[in-house]
């Protein structure tokens, strides 16, 4: 049994293992496909339980594409505990209302979120995605997250797992965790595996389908005398649902000034498709100003005559992204010494913004019963990915439908 992260054919020294030796009960090692919210969070976790882990994470260097992310009363508790509290409320702002708007920027609508901390002891927070990575990253030793690692491959055997990187790298641990998000080669793989046995589920061999375009920005930061919401030390979630109009805005003030703002559009079923909806549908920085054009007429609730063009001009280029958003719940969460995590086994649109808060708690119960797995033999193993899936597999499920009528009303004409 191999107790570290081993390349079976090192190339140069960097392929080494840089890990200290394990401390938990059976002395797993663990991959960690994937620097995203679930990895990263995860690897905050297994810091603090002493379980040796390596992250194996395909881009170069943190991107970061115009977008903030919420951490809502079920997360914040981890944060805590990982000792991270503190640099969240102060990167963050905490959300009080959604306020919906028509076309005409008269107010339709209101939920009061104002009174979340006193009910739970934890407020829901937003903050820009970058500064999300960079508190995660914080604690975790530079040696144990490796860039530019792309895993294509992955093997798995009665001496464990291994994953093979597009430089030609490869890593061996007992187990390895995919959190390598909606695309994620780690399900391809044990996808492929479980085709191959008859085991995969007609709803998995189906690909991912899109129901909603998205254009994501954060602005630069702003002037607090033209735009005085920016003066609080919370934030409102302002939402603009024009009547004739097929996709809805968000706009969300975070610290420093800026406004976080997304235009969501539904996507109809197929079978209800015209042709026109889905003009959007290529990506890069072309689909994003056609986009950004197509939008930008849309009042914003800030100005009177202030447009959303205003709020997508204050914007840099590289802070908008165009991107289309998925959903699907997988069935199949594991094989053998393979597990999924996050995006990679659900993803859900974020309407609802649930998505990140999900793959934390995941993180949660995975890490909790590893440190209790007595031995890293195949049986354990299985027992070990059996309960995490008995533990949140159907929470996952809820929250697609959850996150799916969030967009719903906002986004579906009738
Ligand atoms: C516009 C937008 C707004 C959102 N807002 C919210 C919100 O407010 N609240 C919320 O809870 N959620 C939100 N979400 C959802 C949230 O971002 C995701 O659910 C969350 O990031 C999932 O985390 P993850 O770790 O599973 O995947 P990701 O964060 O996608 O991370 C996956 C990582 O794996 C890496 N990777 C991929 N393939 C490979 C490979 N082959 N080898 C190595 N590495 C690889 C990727 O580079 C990436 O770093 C939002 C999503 C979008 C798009
Ligand atoms: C993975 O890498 C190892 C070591 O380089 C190699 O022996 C093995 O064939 C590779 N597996 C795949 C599927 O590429």
């Amino acid at each position: 049994m191999y107790n570290q992260y081993r390349d079976p054919h090192p190339q140069s020294e960097h392929h080494q293992s840089p890990l200290p030796p394990p401390q938990s009960k059976s002395g797993v090692t663990v991959i960690i496909v994937g620097g995203g919210i679930g990895g990263l969070s995860l690897a905050n976790m297994f810091e603090r339980a002493g379980i040796s882990y390596l992250i194996l994470e395909k881009a170069t260097t943190i991107r970061a594409l115009g977008s903030s992310l919420g951490l809502d009363a079920s997360s914040l508790p981890v944060m805590e505990q990982l000792g991270l509290l503190d640099d969240f409320i102060k990167a963050s702002k905490p959300v009080r209302h959604f306020n919906f708007y028509n076309e005409g920027v008269k107010p339709i609508g209101m939920v009061d979120f104002s009174d979340l901390e006193e009910i739970g002891g934890y407020p829901a927070v937003i903050l820009d995605r970058p500064t999300f990575y960079n508190i995660l990253t914080k604690n975790i030793p530079k040696e144990k997250i490796k860039y530019n690692k792309r895993v294509l491959t992955i093997t798995q055997d009665e001496d464990g797992a291994t994953a093979n990187c597009s430089d030609g790298s490869a890593y061996l641990s007992t187990i390895i965790i995919g959190a390598d998000g909606a695309y994620s080669a780690v399900r391809q793989n044990i996808y492929k595996s479980l085709k191959a046995k008859g085991k995969l589920s007609s709803n998995d061999a189906k690909p991912l389908g899109y129901n909603q375009h998205c254009l994501v920005g954060v602005s630069k930061p702003l002037d607090p005398e033209m735009y005085p919401v920016l003066k609080n030390d919370y934030t409102d979630f302002d939402i603009v649902i024009p009547k004739n109009d097929p996709f809805y805005a968000v706009y969300m003030p975070i610290p420093n000034n800026r406004i976080s703002w997304a235009i969501i559009q539904n996507v109809p079923r197929a079978d209800e498709a015209s042709g026109d909806s889905f003009r959007f549908s290529e990506w890069g920085p072309h689909a994003a100003k056609e986009m950004a054009d197509f939008v930008r007429h849309l009042a914003n609730p800030f100005r009177e005559g202030g447009t959303l063009g205003d709020i997508i001009d204050s914007t840099p280029m590289d802070l908008i992204s165009k991107i289309m958003l998925e959903e699907k719940f997988f069935e199949s969460w594991y094989e053998d010494r393979v597990v999924l995590l996050g995006d990679a086994c659900h993803k859900v649109v974020p309407s609802a913004g649930l998505g990140a808060n999900l793959a934390v708690l995941e993180g949660v119960h995975l890490c909790n019963l590893l440190v209790d797995m007595p031995s890293t033999d195949q049986k354990d193993i299985t027992r070990v990915f059996e309960a995490y899936y008995r533990q949140r597999a159907k929470i996952a499920r809820l929250a697609l439908g959850n996150s799916r009528q969030f967009g719903k009303v906002m986004g579906d004409r009738v």
